[in-house]
């Protein structure tokens, strides 16, 4: 039976995307075309949760337009702030909803995973502990935070963003807990509160908080580089090319796999797209253009014998012709990038800007 709730922490800017976010929170950026909270209530339906209480502020009625009351079988609550809270105040302020009952999970809705939850629920109760962290092992902590860990699966510190070599592990949190509802008791009133830095290390000092080592898929999409690469992963599973209805690709055109084409799309003559794009839908696509490894929001519109690769270009933002956007750069909506401009090295450019000349070094453009 389902009796496990979930808060979601679906607030906050996410400054490296902020371009992205004219008319859309983070949490309903596409991942492989599709929502990103889609992946995380889709998962959280399947560990056999039966209630998210969505913790939102910014753009929170986009969020409660979109998912409504239920969506994959889960009842959908919203906790709505009037300022932020941080990643521990939410808890406070949905205490009511969170302290009659067992445990139950919180987590930062820009992270997408398979985790198992009744696997992480099974060894939070079976450890004993008030709270437990999901923790993935990742080639570079250096961006996460870090933990050690004894013999028992405690954990015995914290080390946030470690510099190199000074990570006690490669096991980092992965923003997915497990609660007692005895730490809301934790959690100051009517401030904004951060878990990490407030709650966790008194947890850790009364030997009350445990790691939980997970294995498969996460990610968190805070930067480009790590959303691009969120999004082959789960364009590759998905498998193969989809094309959305009422698209039209010409038959000269090639879209090379693992691709997404949404609905009402247009593909002229001789152009590429793929691998690991995704084409959201009303997008147009003029003739000898090349996409690749990128991210294109609704309604944009890359001009004839464009270049886009390793880049996200924003809802209704237009590419005029010969453009090349490239290496983590980022087109914020509506932006406008002129004839045979080059946009290169992780720039940034600001919604509705209009860009006249290249840059060729990493910068925001405002
Ligand atoms: P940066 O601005 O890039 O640091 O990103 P962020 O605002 O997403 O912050 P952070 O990585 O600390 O947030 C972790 C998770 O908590 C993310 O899923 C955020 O959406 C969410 N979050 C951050 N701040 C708040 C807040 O004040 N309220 C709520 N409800 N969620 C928040």
């Amino acid at each position: 039976m389902k009796e496990l709730k979930a808060l979601v922490l679906a607030g906050g800017f996410g400054t490296r995307l902020r371009p992205l976010s004219c008319t859309r929170p983070k949490m309903l950026f596409p991942v492989a075309n599709q929502p990103l909270l889609d992946w995380t209530l889709k998962n959280l339906s399947e560990g056999g949760v039966d209630t998210v209480i969505l913790a939102v502020n910014y753009m929170a009625e986009a969020l409660v337009r979109y998912l409504g009351p239920t969506k994959f079988d889960l009842g959908i609550i919203y906790s709505r702030e009037e300022r932020p809270l941080g990643t521990g105040g939410p808890i406070k302020k949905a205490a009511d909803l969170l302290q009659n009952g067992g445990p139950f999970l919180v987590l930062n809705g820009d992270v997408i995973s398979d985790i198992d939850y009744r696997r992480l629920v099974e060894f939070h109760r079976r450890k004993g502990g008030l709270a437990t962290i999901a923790l993935f092992q990742v080639p570079d902590p250096s961006r996460y935070g870090a933990v050690e860990l004894d013999g028992e699966g405690r954990i015995l510190r914290f080390v946030e963003k470690p510099e190199p070599g000074r990570a006690p592990s490669n096991l980092v949190n992965a923003g997915i807990y497990v609660l007692d509802p005895k730490v809301i008791d934790y959690i100051p009133e009517g401030r904004s509160v951060s878990t990490e830095n407030e709650v966790f290390p008194v947890l850790a000092k009364e030997g009350a908080l445990y790691g939980y080592e997970a294995r498969g898929l996460w990610m968190d999409i805070g930067v480009p580089e790590d959303y691009l690469r969120a999004n082959g992963l789960l364009l590759a599973k998905l498998d193969g090319v989809q094309v959305g209805e009422k698209s039209k690709v010409d038959s000269s055109a090639e879209v090379l796999p693992p691709s997404s084409i949404g609905a009402g799309v247009e593909v002229g003559a001789n152009s590429v797209i793929g691998p690991n794009t995704s084409i959201a839908d009303h997008v147009h696509i003029g003739r000898g253009c090349r996409i690749e490894n990128s991210i294109i929001f609704p309604g944009a519109t890359i001009g004839d014998y464009t270049s886009v690769r390793n880049a996200i270009i924003g809802e209704n933002a237009t590419l005029e012709r010969w453009v090349k956007v490239e290496s983590g750069s980022l087109i914020g909506d509506y932006a406008v990038i002129a004839d045979g401009v080059t946009i290169t090295q992780g720039v940034s450019i600001c919604p509705s800007k209009r860009v006249e000349e290249s840059i060729l070094e990493p910068r925001q453009v405002m």
